[in-house]
């Protein structure tokens, strides 16, 4: 039976760089605040009228796709996570589809925020293994920056997030021990509105009886029809992203050392048998009370959130392929990926490299 390795990887950080000094000119923060929180030291963001999540989709996928040495046209299926996404229908693997020439081939769109990338590994997996498809494209990209309060009222949320992208091909192999050992996905929609991005939405405000805080004035409205949307929910900040720090925080260190523990019990490994550990890029902070708690030492665990904050669907691309470019990645090695975030979700892929 086939299973999966990651045959390319690639990635894109827009040019523009923004220091958390630069933050400081538009809200009440400091660089001193941020990096302790966070460990996060600047971020890129995106081109506003030029770029989109697409286009930096776009980017890291040719990078990925000449780097697994295949050209377009032996892409069969593509999977794109994003949270930002250039329109909100139809999804950017569409997009991407039509930008790169790939016409006639599915494309999905998964909305699983931080997880994005892990859950789009472990579909593409199950497609190589069911022996419908040999080459499979995955994207996580994200434009947080046209989407964040800019306001002090934003601080908490928008200092954490930055704009990028990407990619890997998901190919089919025979060879033995090599390649996508297991992954692992979970879900608690219990805690769905504790890091949401919620209006305008369907909702009309349904899922929020029980926090009054949340819920929005719709005003005066038809008995049917109309947008749950009004220009007092834009003025009082409602279309932006809200988070409860605290309690993503205390989830997030507790899910992705269990997460990464299934993997490696699934697969008979133990944490001294991973090689590099690349963690989602939630915080700086979360990262380092994983590590804490796995007791594994700093050689072993890729963090780059400090130069690119927090890219949601793309950190974990990102971060592999950079770890991978500078040779901290080697043929043999075992790699384990681990996510958390808006959901909640988490998971976790075991790859023999
Ligand atoms: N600059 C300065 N002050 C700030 C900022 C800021 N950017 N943001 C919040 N504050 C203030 C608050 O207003 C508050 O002030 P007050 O005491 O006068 O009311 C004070 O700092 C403390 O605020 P808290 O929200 O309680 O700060 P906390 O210590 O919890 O840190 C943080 C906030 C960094 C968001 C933390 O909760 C955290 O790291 N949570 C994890 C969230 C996370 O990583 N999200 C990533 C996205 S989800 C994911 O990828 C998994």
């Amino acid at each position: 039976m086939p299973h999966s390795k990651i045959a390319g990887m690639g990635f894109y950080v827009p040019e523009q760089i923004v220091t958390n000094k630069d933050l400081e000119k538009v809200m009440d923060t400091t660089d001193e605040w941020i990096r302790e929180r966070t460990g996060i030291e600047e971020r890129r963001y995106a081109k506003k009228h030029e770029e989109t999540a697409t286009t930096m989709g776009v980017q890291a996928a040719n990078i990925a796709i000449e780097r697994a040495g295949l050209t377009n046209k032996d892409i069969d299926f593509i999977i794109f996570a994003t949270l930002s996404p250039d329109y909100y229908f139809p999804g950017c693997g569409v997009l991407l589809q039509r930008e790169m020439g790939m016409n006639g081939i599915g494309a999905l769109d998964i909305r699983n925020q931080c997880s994005g990338f892990i859950y789009a590994l472990s579909i593409a997996d199950q497609f190589i293994k069911s022996g419908m498809y040999k080459n499979i494209l995955i994207v996580g990209s994200e434009f947080h920056s046209c989407g964040l309060d800019f306001t002090t009222r934003g601080r908490n949320v928008t200092v954490i997030f930055g704009d990028g992208a990407g990619a890997a091909v998901i190919q089919a192999t025979e060879e033995e021990g090599k390649g996508i050992l297991t992954t692992h996905l979970h879900a608690d929609g219990k805690f769905a509105e504790e890091l949401a991005y919620y209006n305008p939405g369907s909702h009309g405000g349904v899922f929020l009886k029980d926090k009054p805080e949340r819920q929005s004035n719709y005003g005066e409205e038809p008995e049917f029809g109309g947008i749950f949307m009004t220009n007092e929910m834009v003025d009082d900040g409602q279309i932006y992203p809200t988070m409860n720090g605290r309690y993503v925080f205390k989830w997030a260190v507790e899910k992705f050392p269990e997460v990464i523990h299934e993997a490696l019990t699934k697969t008979g490994n133990v944490v001294d048998d991973i090689d590099m550990l690349i963690p989602h890029q939630a915080n700086l902070r979360i990262s380092q009370l994983v590590q804490m708690n796995l007791g594994i030492e700093n050689d072993r665990v890729y963090n780059n959130i400090q130069k690119y904050g927090n890219t949601t669907a793309a950190s974990i691309p990102i971060a592999l392929c950079e770890a991978w470019e500078k040779g901290k990645i080697k043929d043999g090695d075992l790699v384990c990926l681990a996510a958390f975030g808006s959901g909640f979700t988490w998971g976790s892929a075991l790859i023999r490299w």
